[in-house]
């Protein structure tokens, strides 16, 4: 399944954010693919912020690469949620240091996923934002059609 959503405004990443962060499990891996400045970041502040049971500042992994925040999901399970940037990753080995393996368990959100290389993830939902030179915004959504054909409702 592949459908486009547009992303006009903040508002409208956060409500997408908020809907997808509503059907989140423990063990999903969400990739978040698009160029510099796409949105993804601002998508999955948004994201964390509606799984944190109080407020949190939510800043980009740009520099750390990774950030992990304690989340409640739906149906109150609490898990972990790992968030990657990982555009500056030299090679995919790296990923082993950065707990990638800890994260498969967790919710992983991973921005910059082509750097992942050959490795092989499980992944749930793969998500690729884009900038149009117009300005407008838009993000395509890739995944099992049982579990997310009305994720744009
Ligand atoms: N839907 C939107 N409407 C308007 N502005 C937006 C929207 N989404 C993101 N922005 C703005 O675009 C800018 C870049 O967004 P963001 O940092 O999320 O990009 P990114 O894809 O994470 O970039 P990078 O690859 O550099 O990490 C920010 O100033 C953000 O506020
Ligand atoms: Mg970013």
């Amino acid at each position: 399944m592949s459908q486009t959503i547009p992303l006009l405004s903040l508002a409208d990443t956060q409500k997408f954010a908020e809907n997808l962060a509503a059907r989140l499990s423990c063990g999903d891996v969400v990739t978040l693919a698009g160029d510099l400045g796409a949105g993804k970041t601002t998508f999955a502040q948004f994201l964390i912020q509606a799984l944190s049971p109080q407020p949190v500042e939510v800043t980009s992994p740009t520099f750390t690469i990774l950030q992990t925040y304690q989340v409640t999901l739906a149906g109150g399970a609490t898990c972990e949620l790992y968030h990657y940037d990982l555009y500056r990753i030299e090679h995919p080995s790296a990923l082993l240091e950065l707990g990638i393996e800890d994260a498969l368990s967790q919710v992983a959100l991973i921005e910059w996923p082509e750097r992942l290389g050959e490795s092989r993830l499980p992944i749930a939902l793969a998500l690729s934002f884009t900038l149009a030179d117009d300005g407008a915004r838009s993000v395509t959504v890739q995944g099992d059609p049982k579990r997310w054909s009305d994720i744009a409702l």
